[in-house]
């Protein structure tokens, strides 16, 4: 009968939609042999970028911070956070010991989307003009001197090749900013610029990637901090590295013998990275195609799209929604339905992504494949972290050219800041990181490892290197 016919008819592509998950299930594989291959790539493509310029996808870029805030800051200092989907101004008073710092005013507001794709002045006034803003408000309040001229830290979250600790030329955008006229242009240049036009006395003491920032806050909170890693709207890591390991800067030197490195790991790649067609697609329809492929398997700016994608090819096999998913739905808080029913689910289905009556069944599907999708990202990111640990010889081998083995190795504390809104506010992602860290370091090892949330820690960290890097500021060697 006709009815039966439908049955089998839809029983057969329910079949092909499983089918599919299966596909996606394997393509997304990351057993732990193959994190263990990611996390020696990692190491290599580290030593390839430090060796010379354009060496390797990782840019190994140095930030010219060669000492980190000790706990001697003391006095009043702003940051500016530009780099995710808000953008943050801050005001950090400091009170001369570790750990003391008194006060702190955050302001945190959207980006307008239409900034994103403008012109360099549109951006940087708008950015000049809210920081006035923040700026007056306190010297209504509390400043009875006379006006005097303010140092900012400022946290611009792009690959940069920085010339000094306070200027460096953007290299190119990602996340989504798209800002033609600002590429190859002095960042610290353009804000400057913007401020005067605004009427705003502050001068740009120093200029950093989130990540340098956050491991700024790290090593001020706890000294034994050695990298920092950001997992929010994008993806990245920096870390301490000796100076006669960055080869490509010969005769670099600093009193500390070190130098913070960002490594823009975002654009890591490697052929052990598992990848399905649905990435391949997404970079290929994103505006920065062949770039930052680590970080479009890993950062809060994809997973969406990604599962997106799946749930878009599952519907046009077998039509499970009635209508193709054109909006990127909301993975951790369905991800995150612990309801037996779905509700969660079933709603951001009818009032986000507009498709009603999504069945049970299909619920469960979407669930699986968020699942899918945000546990190879959170194993990825732990292969990366062990990456760098390898590289400066914190993973309990010895490092890569260390003798010693792992029994006699001694493990010291060591301490990765972490930062970005998929680690701190997606349980599910958070646990398959700390998971995968266990399954590749071992317990004995993975215990001396302490991942450690600080907030706000991009601006706050920046506030700090304004202090210790402020020309007020007595020399404060680490
Ligand atoms: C992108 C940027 C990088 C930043 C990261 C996290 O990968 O290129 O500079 O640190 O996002 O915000």
């Amino acid at each position: 009968s006709v009815v039966v016919g439908r049955r089998v008819r839809s029983r057969r592509k329910w079949r092909r939609v499983l089918a599919l998950l299966e596909e996606l299930e394997e393509g997304c594989d990351t057993p732990v042999g193959r994190l263990r291959q990611v996390v020696d790539a990692m190491a290599v493509e580290m030593h390839a970028g430090l060796a010379s310029e354009g060496g390797s996808k990782l840019k190994m870029l140095l930030s010219f911070v060669d000492r980190l805030p000790n706990g001697s800051e003391k006095g009043t200092y702003y940051a500016l956070d530009l780099g995710g989907t808000n953008f943050r101004v801050l005001r950090v008073q400091l009170g001369g010991q570790r750990s003391s710092i008194l006060e702190k005013d955050v302001e945190r507001q959207p980006i307008p989307q239409h900034l994103m794709t403008s012109t360099s002045e549109n951006l940087f006034d708008f950015i000049a003009s809210d920081l006035k803003e923040f700026v007056e408000r306190e010297r209504d309040s509390s400043e009875t001197s006379l006006p005097r001229r303010r140092e900012l830290g400022f946290t611009f979250s792009f690959p940069v090749k920085q010339t000094s600790v306070s200027s460096g030329i953007l290299i190119k955008w990602t996340k989504g900013f798209h800002i033609e006229d600002v590429v190859g242009r002095e960042v610290s240049e353009c804000l400057e610029q913007a401020m005067a036009r605004k009427g705003l006395n502050m001068r740009v003491a120093i200029l950093v990637n989130d990540t340098v920032g956050t491991l700024a806050l790290g090593h001020y909170l706890d000294a034994d901090t050695v990298a920092a890693v950001i997992i929010g709207t994008g993806t990245n890591a920096c870390y301490w590295e000796r100076t006669d390991a960055i080869i490509k800067c010969q005769g670099l030197l600093t009193s500390s013998g070190g130098m913070v490195i960002n490594m823009e790991w975002g654009n890591f790649w490697s052929s052990h990275l598992p990848r399905t067609m649905y990435d391949i697609e997404l970079d290929a329809k994103s505006p920065n195609p062949n770039d930052q492929g680590f970080e479009k398997m890993i950062a809060g700016m994809y997973l969406g799209e990604i599962v997106r994608r799946v749930l878009q090819r599952m519907s046009q096999e077998a039509d499970i929604f009635g209508t193709d998913p054109s909006k990127t739905p909301m993975i951790a808080a369905m991800h995150e339905d612990d309801s037996p029913e779905l509700a969660e689910v079933a709603r951001i289905f009818r009032e986000v992504l507009e498709i009603p009556d999504v069945p049970l069944k299909v619920r469960k599907l979407v669930v699986k494949v968020c699942d899918v999708v945000t546990r190879r990202a959170g194993r990825l990111a732990a292969a990366g972290i062990v990456g760098i640990l390898k590289k400066i010889g914190r993973d309990g081998s010895g490092g890569i050219t260390g003798g010693r083995s792992r029994s006699d190795a001694r493990m010291r504390r060591t301490v990765v800041a972490i930062e970005g809104g998929l680690y701190t506010s997606y349980t599910m992602f958070r646990e398959y990181l700390h998971e995968a860290l266990i399954e590749i370091l071992g317990e004995d090892i993975a215990q001396h490892v302490i991942l450690k949330v600080t907030e706000d820690g991009s601006g706050t960290g920046a506030a700090l290197l304004a202090a210790t890097y402020s020309s007020n500021s007595v020399d404060s060697v680490q």
